[in-house]
């Protein structure tokens, strides 16, 4: 049977951990690529990883290059490249760079890998997938973002954190853009079935909600950086679901039309994610202030893809 081949796009903070956890996991073979400045350091990175293979137990290649050739034929392209933020940076201020950035990969990579699936992970989120789409002029369930993954990661935390229960038991929903107004859905988060609103009082459930909406923040601050090993766990889960078709549902950057009325961007929806990628955008009922908070974060959704738009011209 052949491997499936995963291409990593920006071996950076983000894009290292990715091919770590793919590895770990034996997703498929790995290629790992940066500009040519840094092909040393990321060919080192590649052949460091592949020497966890004896101790980890994992059979794949992992190749560490500059060279867009050895993407080629790859399966699911993930796409980390771009300048992370800084204290006092919000995600918005690197879309300048980030745009001809996400530009120009997406290029190369559309000659090498034509039937890829691409995630993008570059922020800010929502607008590098709108590039990168734009870009590509791939079918639309062929290009998805990981923000979701992430940012449902951190809600679930916080809140096994307050009960003091296990993380596996938390499951949870989390709608719109991968910014401060991202939209966390207590009517849909339970413990082991039970609804969180059961369990946490009103008043502290939404200060929870408030640090997981703000935790890439809380995180920049302390490590002067942004986070890298719960965004490329969030990647490769999205990785996971696409290499072995395993149909999951979980938040991601999807493309929606007429999906909860978005009009053609792509926001954070509850997706089938399989080996087509975006198999499906679920729709969910929500209520007048879910909705509300939604339309506003597909608003910024949209400022963003049109600022993207006007760097892309
Ligand atoms: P980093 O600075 O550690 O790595 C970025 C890498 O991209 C560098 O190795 C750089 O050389 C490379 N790069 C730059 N231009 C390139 C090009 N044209 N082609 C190929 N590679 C190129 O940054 P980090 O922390 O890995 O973050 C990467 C991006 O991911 C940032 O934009 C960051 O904001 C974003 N991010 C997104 C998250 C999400 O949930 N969507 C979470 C965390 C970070
Ligand atoms: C995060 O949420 C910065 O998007 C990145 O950690």
């Amino acid at each position: 049977m052949r491997r499936a081949k995963i291409t990593i796009v920006g071996a950076g903070n983000v894009g290292a951990s990715c091919a770590f956890w793919a590895a770990t996991k034996e997703l498929g073979d790995i290629v790992l690529l940066d500009i040519p400045e840094c092909a040393d350091k990321t060919a080192g990175k590649a052949l460091d990883l592949a020497q966890c293979g004896p101790i980890d137990r994992f059979d794949c290649s992992i190749t560490g290059t500059s060279d867009y050739q050895a993407a080629k034929d790859s399966d699911v392209v993930v796409i980390t490249a771009g300048i992370p933020r800084k204290p006092g940076m919000s995600r918005d201020d690197l879309i300048q760079t980030n745009v001809k950035i996400v530009k120009s990969v997406t290029e190369q990579i559309v000659k090498v890998a034509p039937n890829s699936v691409l995630i993008i992970v570059s922020n800010p989120l929502d607008a590098m997938v709108y590039t990168a789409w734009k870009t590509s002029d791939f079918p639309t369930n062929r290009v998805v973002g990981q923000a979701g993954c992430l940012d449902i990661a951190r809600y679930r935390t916080f809140i096994a954190m307050e009960l003091g229960c296990s993380v596996e038991d938390i499951s949870a929903l989390l709608m719109g853009g991968h910014g401060d107004d991202m939209v966390p859905l207590p009517s849909y988060t339970s413990v082991s079935g039970i609804p969180v609103t059961q369990l946490i009082p009103e008043a502290r459930l939404a200060e929870i909600i408030q640090r997981a909406k703000m935790g890439g923040g809380e995180l920049v601050k302390l490590m002067g950086t942004s986070a890298y090993y719960a965004p490329a766990a969030g990647s490769i889960q999205m990785v996971e679901a696409i290499v072995k078709d395993k149909k999951r549902i979980l938040p991601c950057a999807g493309y929606c039309d007429k999906e909860y009325g978005v009009g053609g961007y792509f926001v954070g929806v509850p997706c089938i994610l399989g080996a087509g990628g975006v198999e499906k955008v679920i729709e969910v009922d929500l209520s007048d202030e879910e909705r509300k908070q939604f339309d506003a974060s597909v608003e910024h959704v949209k400022e963003l893809a049109g600022l993207a738009e006007s760097v892309l011209k």
